[in-house]
């Protein structure tokens, strides 16, 4: 398994994995159920992916009854939390700033395109969608996250309530809210 490196601070309650080998032997003859009930392998390989990085988290001993899920590209990550969390991964790519204004409202786009980090959109799409997950999925629209930005840190960008940070992937980690 590779482990994906990701800010210190979010260590125990995020991780990040891509290449397992054998990803079958991590789980059990229901969870393969599970698995197994998805149509495309494709899906079926990002749920065990970030289940196993689920199992991983929980095994260098993460706590807590809320986890969030995301895949990208070979990518699978899970974060932890005893209260809601919120996590996205994506995989690098380029992110055509024409499209911020579907999820961007015109002042966070504003404050965005002030942004010097390399791939500054994704970050947004990021911390968006990481929030979004965090609500359950109640907020109807991405463009309806509120996004406010505080600073630009080593390699990420910190938002009320959500970091982002950039290595081998943009990902976005929810904050406790306590
Ligand atoms: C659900 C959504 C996040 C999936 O996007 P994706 O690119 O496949 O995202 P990821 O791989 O990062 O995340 C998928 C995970 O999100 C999680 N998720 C799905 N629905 C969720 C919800 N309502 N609340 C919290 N997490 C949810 C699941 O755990 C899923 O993984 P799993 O299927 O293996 O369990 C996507 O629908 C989205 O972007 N929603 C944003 C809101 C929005 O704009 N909606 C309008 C649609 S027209």
């Amino acid at each position: 398994m590779r482990i994906v490196s990701l800010p210190e601070s979010w260590r125990g309650r995020a991780l990040v994995i891509s290449a397992v080998d054998r990803a079958e032997s991590w789980f059990s003859e229901e969870e393969l159920a599970v698995a197994r009930s998805f149509r495309l392998p494709k899906r079926q390989t990002q749920w065990m992916l970030s289940r196993i990085a689920e199992k991983e988290l929980r095994r260098q001993g993460a706590a807590g009854d809320c986890v969030s899920f995301s895949h990208s590209g070979p990518y699978g990550g899970a974060a932890v939390g005893s209260q809601p969390v919120g996590l996205d991964v994506e995989a690098m790519r380029d992110f055509r700033e024409a499209a911020a204004h579907f999820f961007l409202t015109d002042d966070e786009n504003e404050v965005m395109e002030r942004c010097t980090i390399p791939n500054r959109l994704l970050h947004f799409w990021c911390a968006k969608e990481a929030l979004w997950k965090q609500h359950g999925g109640v907020i109807p629209t991405l463009k309806r996250i509120p996004l406010r930005l505080q600073s630009e840190i080593a390699g990420g960008l910190r938002f009320e309530g959500v970091d982002t940070f950039a290595g081998e992937v943009v990902a976005a980690l929810t904050r406790p809210t306590s």
